[in-house]
């Protein structure tokens, strides 16, 4: 079936909008902040959930069988790993997941190290849960971001315990290698430093960069990580709050489930059941329309600003619809950027993921394009009018 990615669709009870004045202090602006899609999903996935919908009982649901099935055959012949059932748990969100095992097994006051600029949620769930921040910047390498390997493990010398890896990387749009995965995974087996990999972007990555799971590198590797993904990203479900979490270590993963049980928080919703094994069964053909219109939203945006804006200076992303740009050419301050975005251009972009990234925004362009193309011109008029 032909989807149709610019048909503009009035969203209600959305995060996007309905916090735009609380984030950004007015809501006349065009929403490309937070990390969903003004898409509807893939029509199979429509339609498991009417059958549930149709069905009319929304009692506990325990997950079958045939839920593990769909996942470990979509990630067999998507990214060649073949997760067993025993090894998946859980999670209400990748983010309250990383929490309940940064709290569970790190302790109060350990370093926990991450790759800035990164996900704000990452600085976030590590200070807020008492545990000390350490930050291994990337590094810029004609034009592309790369992990310093040096920095990086002269930090982790000092007694980190946890590296929170983004792969691939939000918001630099980075598909890491198989090359530099395994020099970072041999850092820290080196130092017993356990590794939580946020894989959660996985499944929108663009060309010939290829997704290589963390995880499925080496046994090594695999017993030394978490593996945190879901659909949620990949088919616009994030509201159904449900996460899949891989365990190379059966003793953490016997923890980590005994957490959810005395939490009563170790069941799925019955929607995000039916919609994530319906996305990994019959999602494909939706996700391959969805991936070529992001392309051409990247493509738009980093061509219209080389001739129009050659002040902004946007990021080619290998993953994610999330569009890292370099505003240096404006000679802002932090401060200064985000109220020329946000109140001259009229535009609600992603705007702090560490000190790294004062001088850049992030923008969603999961968008119809034709909301694209307003907000490049509302950027082009700011710019102008400086
Ligand atoms: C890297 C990364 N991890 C996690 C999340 C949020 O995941 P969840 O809603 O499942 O907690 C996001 C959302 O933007 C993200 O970009």
């Amino acid at each position: 079936m032909q989807y149709n990615f610019d048909e503009i669709i009035s969203r209600n009870n959305s995060a996007k909008y309905d916090e735009l004045s609380v984030n950004y202090g007015r809501d006349d602006i065009i929403p490309m902040w937070i990390a969903d899609m003004e898409f509807r999903t893939a029509q199979p996935i429509i339609d498991a959930m009417k059958n549930k919908l149709d069905e009319g009982i929304f009692g506990y649901v325990s997950r079958p069988d045939s839920y593990f099935e769909s996942v470990r055959k979509w990630y067999l012949k998507k990214h060649n790993w073949n997760i067993e059932s025993k090894y998946m748990s859980h999670s209400h969100g990748v983010v309250p997941g990383m929490v309940m095992m940064i709290k569970e097994f790190t302790d109060p006051g350990d370093k926990i190290i991450i790759q800035s600029p990164v996900y704000n949620e990452f600085f976030e769930i590590i200070e807020d849960s008492g545990r000390k921040l350490v930050i291994s910047p990337l590094k810029l390498v004609n034009g592309r971001y790369e992990m310093d390997y040096e920095d990086f493990e002269e930090k982790i010398k000092t007694g980190v315990k946890m590296f929170l890896l983004c792969n691939p990387h939000n918001p630099v749009g980075r598909v890491w290698t198989k090359e530099e995965l395994t020099q970072i995974g041999k850092i820290c087996l080196k130092y017993n430093v356990q590794v939580i990999s946020d894989e959660i972007h996985c499944e929108l990555v663009y060309g010939n960069n290829k997704y290589i799971p963390f995880a499925s590198i080496s046994q090594k590797f695999f017993q030394n990580s978490i593996t945190c993904f879901a659909p949620s990203k990949t088919f616009n479900l994030a509201g159904l709050q449900s996460s899949i979490i891989v365990f190379g270590n059966k003793g953490q993963k016997d923890r980590y489930d005994h957490l959810l049980q005395i939490n009563d928080i170790k069941r799925n919703n019955s929607f995000s059941l039916v919609a994530t094994e319906a996305a990994y069964r019959y999602g494909e053909e939706w996700l391959n329309q969805l991936l070529a219109y992001l392309k051409g939203n990247i493509d738009f945006v980093y061509n219209y600003c080389k001739e129009n804006i050659p002040k902004i200076k946007p990021n080619i992303p290998e993953a994610t619809y999330l569009i890292w740009i370099d505003c240096k050419g404006l000679g802002m301050t932090a401060e200064e950027l985000k109220d020329f975005m946000t109140n001259k251009a009229r535009l609600a972009l992603g705007l702090w993921y560490g000190e790294e990234s004062k001088d850049h925004v992030r923008m969603n362009i999961a968008c119809p394009r034709s909301v694209v193309g307003e907000a490049l011109m509302r950027l082009k008029s700011a710019v102008d009018n400086l």
